[in-house]
């Protein structure tokens, strides 16, 4: 007999990382939960592309930050699979705003902090009790090297390092029970998130202080939530790994005792 195939709960994966996510697990063989907000033809076209490919895949559309159609959305998902084995949490609920920190409006600071946990928050709820009951799942949340940097982009650097200490909590509850939990921390992926801000300076820049000499894509990042989304990627919890092409290689400063080992 057929091994039922395992589901993968991905929220916002009508476009960019999620996306392409989602191509990524549905070529593993899972059955990919594509969650959307609003672009329901960008979602049919990630569930067209999946099945085309000989998988298996449905559209959900909810807004992840309204725990109502967050908990709809799941029991929808029950009601069709029993479970859900895998979620990554990846909606990029609220684009960051970019203003300097003193004219940074507290209404813009608190919507991209209070919306990227939000998203989190629901959703973890939503699986984790019967992911509990069954002793086992693996949850992804997608953070930002952002999460370290200070200077700039301060409401996005806030939300993704609480985003960071968020899964920490969840790893911790979690892992006695079987479910692994870690986070993936992305350099700047090309997206349509990035299409705006990436001038040809900023992405000449990133590029030169990249070890791999080029940005990454939605699909350097998918394979990279793919494998960490897999029960071979083992025994880590509570890990953030930095994805970045290198540029925290060239990035780091060298440490005091290097002149002793040249
Ligand atoms: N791109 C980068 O350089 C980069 C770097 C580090 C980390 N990240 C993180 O990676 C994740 C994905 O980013 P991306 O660049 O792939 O974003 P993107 O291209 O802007 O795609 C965003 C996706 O999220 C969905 N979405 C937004 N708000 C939602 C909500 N409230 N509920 C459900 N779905 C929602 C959108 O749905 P619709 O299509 O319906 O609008 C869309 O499918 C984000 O968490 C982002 O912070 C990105």
């Amino acid at each position: 007999m057929r091994e039922p195939r395992r589901v993968a709960l991905i929220s916002g994966a009508g476009r960019g990382i999620g996306a392409a996510t989602a191509r990524e697990l549905g070529r593993r063989g899972y059955h990919v939960v594509v969650n959307y907000r609003e672009n329901t033809a960008a979602a049919d076209r990630v569930v067209g592309d999946i099945r085309e490919a000989g998988g298996s895949a449905e559209a959900q559309r909810a807004d992840v930050c309204d725990g109502g159609q967050v908990a709809d959305m799941v029991r929808r998902v029950y009601a069709a699979h029993g479970h859900v084995d895998v979620l990554i949490c990846n909606a990029n609920t609220v684009n960051p705003p970019f203003a300097p920190l003193l004219s940074l409006s507290w209404e813009a600071f608190i919507g991209k902090v209070g919306g990227e946990l939000a998203g989190a928050f629901f959703l973890t709820q939503a699986v984790l009790s019967e992911m509990r009951r069954r002793g086992a799942g693996r949850i992804v949340y997608i953070s930002s090297t952002a999460a370290d940097w200070a200077g700039s982009v301060a409401a996005h650097s806030t939300a993704k390092a609480a985003l960071n200490t968020f899964s920490r909590h969840v790893a911790a509850t979690a892992a006695q029970y079987g479910i692994a939990v870690n986070t993936v921390a992305f350099g700047t992926v090309r997206t349509d998130a990035t299409a705006g801000v990436l001038h040809e300076d900023l992405r000449r820049y990133t590029e030169e202080r990249s070890v791999l000499g080029r940005l990454l894509d939605a699909d350097d990042a998918a394979k990279t939530v793919a494998a960490v989304a897999d029960d071979s990627f083992g025994a880590a919890v509570g890990q953030v790994i930095r994805v970045d092409g290198g540029y925290d290689v060239l990035d780091q400063q060298l440490h005091p005792t290097s002149k002793f080992f040249q």
